[in-house]
């Protein structure tokens, strides 16, 4: 299918072309402009890629005016409802839902690869004591890089499978570690008798003095929180794993490059935020001051968990998180939950508001994971860390989509060159 353009060079018509348009199993059109600077001399503009697609991907479908997530064509509430973290990994990393044999396979491999190299260990104690887990998280990751040069060579399949599967186990490893680190206490080892989720609960918060047993309820919901949390196809942090990888960077290094880049509050830090600003606003009547702020363009202040680039409608997630919330509040928590009160009433009254509604500004799934972590006990400058142990997944699925993609090439924007014009180099004794 083609569709035809008109060129308008400095407000004359200048010629018509047909550039070809791709069509998505589902989802919008997409015009095929690899070849326009090729053949008319002409880039596209889109900072912030808000038209682009930047490659084709069989992972996740995303409708964000419908609300609707899809990881390999399975509904979202359906796998939160139904499936086991291991089971979504599974899927996102191969394409299909395992059966019994696959999953144990599966879930046997993954048990077998969450220790540390011993030197690894040593690491941790370079960081200061109140480093933030996610700086030591971009640092220990990436220096994975330097441990398993037996299988580094990214053209071949069954490397890039091994890279996988070790970053899939080792991330909680080191994401417990950092916290251990954090609170002073000594590393726990990881307990190959313990699900995904409970061992990552154990490594946090056993000690070697006493017995720990995590809660089922825990369990449950750090499992389902990880589902939500496991792809969202390009966001930004999935993009910059790609990016990373484009160049032939070794696995370890691009899923650190994506920790980085989901560290910032506009993206995965939007959970810690979202707690920070809820113990700010503090009580139910100091909200209507604070969505004030929100609206004022002068002020920098935003609502944090609110809005999304792609939903202009519910974030899926965070309908099913609203309801779980609830439930792990009354099983873990005191009853009088003062924070979750807070949320539900912030949320119902932007939701009135002529400005959010204009904007289509509406809960994303940050609003609610935090307040769940917290009463997981899990502190809040670890939540951004829980995010990037289920993300890792996502991005090694679409790092491993990439490097089997025959058409695949280094990602290299261009720009449109707004500094001064070519001007000659001024001895240092002649300027003014
Ligand atoms: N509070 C107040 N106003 C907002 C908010 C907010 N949370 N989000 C967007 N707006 C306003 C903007 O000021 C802008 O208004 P204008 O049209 O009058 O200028 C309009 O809504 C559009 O916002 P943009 O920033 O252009 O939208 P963009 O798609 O670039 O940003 C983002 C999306 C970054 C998520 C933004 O909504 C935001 O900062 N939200 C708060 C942080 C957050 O919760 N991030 C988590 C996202 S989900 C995730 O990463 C897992």
């Amino acid at each position: 299918m083609t569709a035809k353009y008109h060129l308008m060079r400095e407000g004359a018509l200048e010629e018509s072309i047909d550039l070809d348009v791709v069509k998505p199993v589902q989802g919008p059109l997409a015009v095929d402009v690899t070849k326009l600077y090729r053949d008319q001399g002409l880039l596209t503009y889109d900072p912030g890629f808000m038209s682009t697609a930047s490659c084709e991907s069989r992972i996740t479908y995303i409708d964000g005016e419908a609300g609707i997530l899809e990881y390999r064509g399975y509904p979202i509430e359906q796998l939160a409802k139904e499936a086991d973290y291991l089971e979504v990994a599974y899927l996102l990393l191969y394409g299909e839902l395992p059966n019994k044999n696959q999953l144990l396979e599966f879930d046997d491999i993954i048990t077998h690869h969450t220790m540390l190299n011993e030197n690894l260990k040593e690491f941790f104690g370079g960081f200061h004591y109140d480093a933030h887990p996610m700086a030591i998280m971009v640092g220990v990751v990436g220096s994975l890089s330097a441990f398993y040069h037996d299988s580094t060579d990214i053209n071949n399949p069954r490397h890039r499978e091994i890279s996988a599967h070790r970053l899939i186990a080792k991330i909680p490893t080191i994401a417990a570690a950092s916290y251990k680190h954090s609170v002073g206490e000594p590393i726990t080892y990881p307990d190959n008798e313990l699900s995904y989720c409970a061992n990552l609960l154990h490594m946090m918060f056993a000690t070697p003095c006493e017995p720990y047993h995590p809660h089922p309820i825990a369990v449950e919901a750090m499992n389902l929180l990880f589902i939500l949390h496991a792809d969202h196809e390009q966001n930004a942090s999935t993009s910059t794993v790609r990016l990373a990888g484009s160049s032939q960077a070794n696995p370890f290094a691009c899923i650190a490059a994506g920790i980085a880049s989901l560290w910032g509050p506009a993206h995965g830090g939007a959970n810690e935020a979202v707690l920070d600003m809820l113990t700010e606003i503090g009580d139910v009547s100091n909200i209507e001051k604070y969505i004030a702020k929100a609206k004022d363009k002068k002020d920098p202040f935003r609502l944090m968990g609110f809005g999304h680039r792609v939903y202009k409608h519910y974030d899926p997630r965070a309908n099913i998180l609203r309801e779980t919330c609830k439930r792990v509040l009354d099983e873990l928590a005191d009853n009088n939950n003062p924070l979750f009160e807070l949320a539900l009433e912030l949320e119902q009254i932007a939701l009135k508001d002529e400005y959010f509604l204009e904007r289509k500004l509406y809960p994303n799934v940050d609003f609610y994971s935090g307040i769940i972590y917290r009463a997981l006990n899990i502190p809040n400058n670890m939540f951004t860390v829980m995010f990037a142990i289920a993300r890792t997944v996502g991005w090694v699925s679409h790092w491993m989509e990439m490097m089997s993609d025959p058409m695949q090439r280094i990602g290299r924007p261009r720009q449109v060159y707004m500094g001064p014009p070519r001007r000659d180099f001024i001895p240092l004794d002649k300027r003014a």
